[in-house]
């Protein structure tokens, strides 16, 4: 596998919502690569976030690509409105759709390169034969729901499995972690094989600096290999 570019992204679930538009320009200013967008329904996920419209108003002012986290059930239903209010990139749980293969398919031909996902406790086996569809393959660092959690040390594992299966299958396809990234831990997360991050709390936090924050997860991620503990 050629060494694909590391990339960070913000999950804005933990941002100020009543000053998102600066919380995007100021990371953006601070030099991520995306902005992560997490969707939930409270049906999926024990929680409800945003929908369409918050996406429309990220759309207008993030001058980056928009991933878009849906954890909802039926996404089939919603993808192409999703790519129409302005998502780059759409992911989806291999455990909410009954027809993933259709669901993927459906990302791409609306126009958004199509991504899949799954739970801590969802084995690779249950997305293997989708790997060739797709851009990217989000390993779930955390139980999806919630911002601020612990990383769970497995995914380490799970993330160096899935990069080997994708070797094989679709060299170029990204592995973007979600949950529980911190600068203790984002060094060996990518060491496991990941090269897409999306931080949330570690960056939007009350009272945070957002530049500072962003600064402080790119130094660890281009730092040398970081000993801490997996889960800081
Ligand atoms: C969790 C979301 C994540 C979360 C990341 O269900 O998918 O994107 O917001 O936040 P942190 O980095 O705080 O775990
Ligand atoms: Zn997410």
């Amino acid at each position: 596998m050629d060494h694909l570019r590391l990339t960070i992204g913000p999950s804005i679930l933990t941002a100020d919502f009543l000053r998102l538009g600066e919380q995007i320009a100021a990371a953006e200013a601070a030099g991520i690569d995306f902005v992560h967008v997490d969707v939930m329904d409270g049906r999926f996920v024990p929680n409800i976030s945003i929908g369409l419209p918050v996406l429309e108003a990220v759309r207008a002012a993030a001058g980056l690509p928009v991933d878009v986290h849906l954890m909802i059930v039926e996404p089939e239903r919603y993808v192409e409105r999703f790519v129409a209010a302005g998502a780059d990139l759409v992911t989806v749980h291999v455990e909410a759709t009954p027809h993933l293969h259709g669901t993927l398919r459906m990302i791409e031909e609306a126009g958004a390169a199509p991504s899949v996902t799954l739970n801590p406790a969802t084995s690779l086996s249950a997305i293997e034969e989708v790997l060739p569809l797709v851009r990217q393959v989000l390993v779930m660092g955390v139980n999806p729901g919630f911002g601020g959690q612990s990383f769970i040390p497995a995914a380490l594992g799970k993330i160096a499995r899935l990069r080997a299966m994708l070797d094989a299958v679709n060299p170029t396809c990204r592995i973007e972690v979600d949950g529980g990234v911190k600068p203790g831990n984002i060094r060996r997360i990518a060491d496991a094989g990941a090269d897409t991050f999306v931080v949330g709390s570690a960056i939007y936090a009350p009272g945070r600096d957002v530049a500072a924050a962003v600064a402080e997860v790119r130094r660890a991620l281009d730092g040398p290999a970081a000993a801490a503990s997996v889960s800081a």
